[in-house]
């Protein structure tokens, strides 16, 4: 990189205050005397004058030095480089026409520096500070501090900060109060790995960083604050994607004495005040239901994004007695039809099948319906009737396009789930400036760990089964449903909750379907149970998760790029390098040591 030499001495702001952000002058304030202060965003050096972009988090004003205003400050500038940080007074001047900047708030005038001071210098950054950046996400992660002064990034993040004052004003002036909760506590199930901390005072003893403050606010209801939130951070130990961090902050909220309408319509007025204060959108409320049998049935994931239609089909009967093996055989068979898809090419196919196999698919049967004939490699063996019954079921035209997947359900389902939004985009069907909420209800309780060859709880151990439910976990777990709802956005699952348990009888009935003894209840759960003992009144809630609804505020693809500091896909920070190894004294003093595979990687 290169040194930059200076022979000018740094100034102090020796008194000099901000009149102006970067964003603010135009026509009205010229002749104005002001005061900026802001990064060199770009210089321009016509010899006798030199231009400078100021910037500020707020915009960019274009500062000229000019020998008739100032000569020796203009001998001055020509030390001045990108991201160097200046204050200058000056007079607000009205461009001259050809020099005017359509595309700029501030780009019919400019400030002629009367004065200026060199706060600091900056070494060449590793990047570009503006929005069109060519580097690696890893680069820009490094160097955040740097990153965080690109426009785009820095709105994110202003917004952010927007609605989560909005979430506060619409909370309060509702009645909630916000109460913290602790963050070294004991596990919470939430369906994920804990992270632990060790505790050095209780030597071999660990506090878990909590998934969800659940049981927490739980307990806020048997204390009698009946209308609790926090904005939080929860933690949890899993496998990340562009929607998960494994720190990542929820909107948590918990109300007593009510039932599902009443947080549904709570929720939903919190959208839309959100949605109001940080882009000025009207939301449509109250939001559409839909139950989970639904949702799965036509789209094949639990978080449907309802801006475009290619809806799956269930022609398990249809080809039931097919010649074609895989069919006939299948628990499940679905189709998905493109109208005018033919087009896609074989390459196209051939990656949409790698795509479907990310979810277990083995491969992707299609045909492609032509005028007189069906094009593919199952056609051969479909007979007539097949043909009739599926052009009937799925309105075949010439010209569509029908992909297939069968097998067992919930890989059916999720394949072509995902092809359906694949496919979506490809063709695009998906609408860029529509907000689709969704709310999906009657949930399963619970469901089949494959893993762990066990029933465990799909929401978590403390939602309330729907009345009568109970019993029919003990024939029949699949189809017990529980008081469960959660908010879907564009697809994206930005919140969940249910109405909770609040009998200590049911809860340790729930308990025990789950598998999990008296004893274990009692280890884990104690002192929920017990509270549950006195007076736990009816309650229930909801969690956002506040990182992705900005995600879909912002139009970002990835919540990394509305969290200030976000750790890496490996859980990292690239930028203070954590996790880090600890010194052999620290891992002494919590009575730790390590294996002497990680502990030779550690020199120690
Ligand atoms: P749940 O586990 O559904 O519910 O979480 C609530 C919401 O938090 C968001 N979310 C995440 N966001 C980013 N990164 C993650 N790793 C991550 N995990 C979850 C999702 C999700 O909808 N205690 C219950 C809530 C309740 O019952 O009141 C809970 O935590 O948007």
């Amino acid at each position: 990189m290169e040194e930059r030499k200076l022979n000018m001495p740094l100034s102090n702001l020796d008194g000099w205050k901000r009149t102006h952000n970067c964003n603010e002058l135009g026509l009205s304030n010229v002749g104005q005397e002001v005061c900026l202060m802001g990064w060199v965003q770009y210089r321009r050096d016509h010899g006798g004058l030199i231009f400078i972009d100021l910037r500020d988090l707020q915009g960019l004003t274009q500062i000229v030095f000019a020998p008739e205003v100032n000569k020796q400050a203009l001998e001055e500038a020509h030390v001045l480089r990108t991201e160097y940080v200046l204050a200058i007074k000056g007079v607000v001047r009205k461009r001259p026409e050809d020099m005017v900047n359509p595309n700029l708030v501030t780009g019919e005038i400019e400030v002629a520096v009367n004065e200026f001071k060199l706060l600091n210098t900056s070494k060449t950054p590793p990047f570009l500070i503006e929005d069109r950046v060519d580097v690696s996400e890893n680069l820009r992660l490094k160097y955040r501090y740097l990153d965080l002064r690109r426009p785009k990034l820095a709105k994110n993040i202003i917004l952010r900060s927007k609605a989560a004052q909005s979430v506060r004003n619409f909370l309060n002036e509702s009645g909630f109060l916000e109460i913290e909760t602790p963050v070294l506590t004991k596990s919470t199930p939430e369906g994920a790995r804990d992270f632990l901390v060790p505790s050095r005072v209780n030597q071999g003893k660990f506090y878990a960083l909590p998934q969800s403050p659940q049981l927490f606010k739980q307990l806020l209801m048997c204390a009698g604050f009946d209308r609790y939130y926090q904005i939080v951070k929860c933690f949890r130990d899993e496998d990340l994607r562009a929607d998960r961090q494994p720190e990542f902050t929820q909107i948590d909220i918990e109300m007593s004495f009510v039932e599902e309408d009443d947080v549904m319509a709570m929720a939903e007025g919190l959208m839309a005040r959100v949605f109001k204060d940080t882009l000025g959108v009207d939301l449509e409320t109250p939001f559409p239901r839909m139950s989970y049998a639904q949702a799965i049935a036509d789209y094949g994931l639990d978080k449907p994004d309802l801006r475009f239609g290619l809806t799956l089909k269930d022609v398990t009967d249809i080809v039931r007695g097919s010649e074609f093996r895989l069919f006939a055989r299948a628990e499940l068979v679905k189709a998905l039809s493109v109208p005018e898809g033919a087009v896609l090419s074989r390459k196209e196919i051939d990656d949409l099948t790698d795509f479907v196999r990310i979810y277990g698919a083995q491969g992707l049967a299609w045909i492609k319906i032509k005028e007189d004939t069906w094009q593919s490699p199952i056609a051969k063996f479909l007979s007539q009737e097949e043909r009739d019954g599926l052009t009937k079921a799925l309105d075949l035209k010439p010209g569509d396009i029908v992909f297939f997947q069968a097998g067992p359900k919930e890989m059916v389902n999720t394949a072509l789930g995902y092809l359906r939004l694949k496919l979506g985009e490809r063709f695009g069907l998906i609408p860029e400036d529509t907000f689709s909420f969704v709310w999906i209800t009657d949930f399963p309780l619970l469901e089949w760990d494959e893993d762990e060859k066990r029933w465990v709880a799909r929401h978590h151990p403390f939602t309330s089964p729907q009345p009568g439910h109970l019993d029919k976990l003990k024939q029949d777990p699949a189809s017990a449903l529980a008081r469960a709802y959660d908010l879907v956005l564009n697809g994206n699952e930005i919140g969940g909750g249910s109405i909770r348990i609040h009998s200590q009888e049911m809860q340790r009935e729930m308990f025990n379907a789950l598998g999990i003894d008296k004893e274990e209840a009692e280890e884990k759960f104690g002192f929920l149970l017990s509270a549950l003992e006195y007076g736990a009144p009816p309650h229930g809630g909801i969690a956002f998760g506040l990182d992705r609804i900005i995600m879909l505020l912002c139009k970002a693809k990835s919540i990394r790029d509305v969290i200030a500091f976000p750790k890496t896909q490996k859980a990292t920070c690239l930028l203070t390098d954590a996790p880090s190894r600890v010194t052999s004294r620290q891992l002494r003093e919590l009575s730790i040591r390590l294996r002497e595979k990680e502990a030779g990687k550690m020199g120690n």
